[in-house]
């Protein structure tokens, strides 16, 4: 899984710690995951995967609010890739969640992680460029 990095950084303190969260959700569930010796541990992985979701909305919605602020031109198609992602999370189901599935598990922490990335330098780093 790809690490928190400065490269990442954007400029804009409470959107860059917002990232920063979202990559310490990630690690949390990703080091669970690795755990070998943490038995039952998929019950608290579907946990953070769910903060994980929940705290993307969050993320989202604060920068959306600052794209308006700042009169940001290429807002609709920045906010149409959010929504995108969310209706991509939202498709992932983790209810029959069991010990076969680390691999599953893997690619939708990966999924998430590597989406961020590519945003930020994709999109995020555009807002304030
Ligand atoms: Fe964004």
């Amino acid at each position: 899984m790809l690490k928190w990095n400065d490269n990442y950084l954007i400029g804009v303190e409470i959107i860059d710690n917002q990232h920063k969260e979202l990559f310490r959700i990630a690690t949390s569930a990703d080091d669970l995951l690795k755990n070998e010796f943490y038995t039952d541990k998929y019950d608290k992985i579907v946990e953070i995967i769910n903060e994980l979701k929940d705290y993307t909305v969050i993320h989202f919605k604060t920068e959306e609010k600052y794209m308006l602020d700042i009169g940001y031109k290429r807002f609709l198609s920045h906010k149409a890739k959010h929504t995108d992602f969310i209706q991509s999370v939202n498709k992932i189901n983790l209810e029959n969640v069991d010990e076969q599935q680390d691999e599953y598990i893997a690619s939708i922490i990966e999924f998430a992680v590597n989406w961020i990335v590519e945003h930020i330098y994709e999109n995020d780093k555009l807002i304030v460029s």
